[in-house]
């Protein structure tokens, strides 16, 4: 069985303050339970404050973005030696939030996905469809081509120790949250992508996470489905309590 991982995206939210005493309440709660990777991704300006806090804890430290040059004139934007300096163990890309306002392309969370490999940063890379697509149908095609773009040239190694998110747009931040069925068939369907271009044992080893209004009362529903190995969390991620809860739950169903 893949060992589930839990993380939880701040996006623009708590500035250095909330953000130490958020993640102080969660190694109070959560650091002991061994059941399950546990990460969480505070904005730029936290992360290295956030990873001293971390330092010796089973907590890892995800950022939530990455350039893919390895320096130069990119005014605003982050190097992944950067990222690596600090101790960065994860980090999002191609969130359909960047895609959609900051203009990633499945051709950018491919160089970004080689860029973070190359500085020992694990992707946590992110598919779905909108709303509209979801309605038309077209899922399966979405999902396969940001599996064939995001995923190119990567070798059956690199795709095997990655987290894959599948985050339905219409599902984020909207309280409407994909079926456990739903959410698992397109898990399905990723992890044979992954078989079809890198090989079944990349596809029994790869993580899927799903994400998109998980909640303590829908994890247990979703993460006992075969395909899905973990959750990315939004907004329960903000609060102590709900976001520890998850963890717990997800825990409970590994024994
Ligand atoms: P919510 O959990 O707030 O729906 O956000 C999901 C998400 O976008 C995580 O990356």
């Amino acid at each position: 069985m893949r060992r589930p991982i839990i993380a939880g995206n701040w996006k623009m939210n708590n500035a250095l303050a909330a953000a130490r005493d958020l993640v102080r309440g969660l190694l109070e709660q959560a650091d002991d339970i061994s059941e399950v990777d546990k990460v969480i991704a505070p904005p730029f300006t936290a992360l290295l404050s956030i990873k001293e806090i971390l330092r010796g804890s089973s907590i890892k430290l995800a950022a939530q973005n990455i350039h893919y040059e390895e320096k130069g004139a990119f005014t605003g934007e982050i190097a992944p030696a950067m990222l690596e300096e600090i101790g960065c163990d994860y980090v999002i890309i191609g969130h359909s939030e960047r895609r959609a306002y900051y203009n990633e392309t499945n051709e950018t969370v491919n160089k970004k996905i080689f860029s973070a490999l190359k500085h020992g940063i694990i992707p946590i890379v992110c598919v779905g469809e909108t709303e509209n697509e979801w309605e038309r149908g077209v899922t399966r095609e979405v999902i396969t081509n940001q599996v064939a773009g995001c995923f190119a040239d990567l070798s059956k190694e690199e795709v095997a120790k990655m987290i894959i998110a599948y985050e339905p747009i219409w599902a984020i931040g909207t309280g409407k949250t994909a079926t456990p069925e739903q959410a698992q068939e397109v898990h399905t369907q990723i992890r044979e992508l992954i078989a079809r271009g890198f090989g079944s044992e990349a596809a029994s080893l790869v993580r899927i996470q799903y994400g998109g209004s998980v909640k303590p009362e829908n994890t247990a529903a979703l993460l006992s489905q075969p395909d899905i190995d973990g959750a990315l969390v939004g907004g329960a991620s903000l609060q102590i309590d709900s976001f520890v809860e998850i963890i717990r739950e997800t825990a409970r169903l590994t024994v």
